[in-house]
């Protein structure tokens, strides 16, 4: 279980980079991440129009390269995962560009309890943060089969950044079957939906790719 401590490299460095004031962006890891890439787009962005102004087109490129990711941050940037080895109902945290990413394996009814949700139209209108489960695991592909047994998910919670419970069988799961923030009381279903409590947000979904059906990467 995490606290809002234990992770304090999550919190307040993103608030004067992006200029974004709104709390709960700033206190999610996920959101700060595209604040600090789009800081650094912006940056290169004016430094090469600015390098075209003086007529220095032949030079600027060379210059420009120097202030693009070194290459020790660009192999961070992605996170290879075996999973050969989760079974069924288990699941593993990785960690990728300094944030746990949740990897579940779902079992059959971890999936029906998430996919009632979808079908009935009162409790999915009820959402804070409407999405349908098989929306949450659309890049859980390989070859054209669909596999949403693989919940991936950044570990952080929407509200204030704690790192829910939930990935151990003995932890706590929430009302939802899912995973459970003590932090203030979020509770995320199956999908890591978020149904009750003070989160904004369902768990974010990074991008990722299967390249085997036992291999993931994110990132
Ligand atoms: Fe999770 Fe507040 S940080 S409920």
């Amino acid at each position: 279980m995490g606290n809002p401590d234990s992770h304090g490299t999550q919190h307040g460095s993103c608030g004067t980079g992006c200029g974004n004031s709104a709390p709960q962006k700033t206190s999610c890891g996920a959101e700060k991440e595209e604040c600090h890439d789009e800081s650094k787009r912006d940056f290169i962005f004016i430094s090469a129009a600015s390098m075209a102004v003086v007529g220095a087109g032949v030079t600027a490129w060379p210059f420009v390269a120097t202030l693009g990711p070194a290459k020790d941050t660009l192999a961070l940037s992605t996170t290879e995962v075996d999973l050969s080895h989760i079974q069924e109902g288990q699941a593993v945290t990785v960690m990728w560009r300094g944030k746990p990413v949740f990897i579940r394996r779902r079992t059959a009814s971890d999936i029906e309890l998430a996919r009632k949700v979808d079908e009935d139209a009162s409790t999915f209108n009820a959402l804070r943060d409407k999405q349908k489960d098989d929306e949450r695991v659309k890049q859980s592909t390989f070859g054209g089969k669909a596999m949403p047994q693989w919940l991936v998910m950044v570990g952080v919670c929407t509200h204030l950044g704690c790192v829910p419970m939930g990935q151990k069988p003995t932890d706590m799961h929430g009302d939802f079957a899912g995973w459970f923030c003590p932090c203030h009381g979020s509770h995320y279903d199956s999908a890591g939906r978020i149904r009750k409590g003070p989160a904004p947000h369902n768990l974010a979904v990074p991008s990722y790719t299967f390249l085997s059906e036992n291999r993931i990467k994110i990132g």
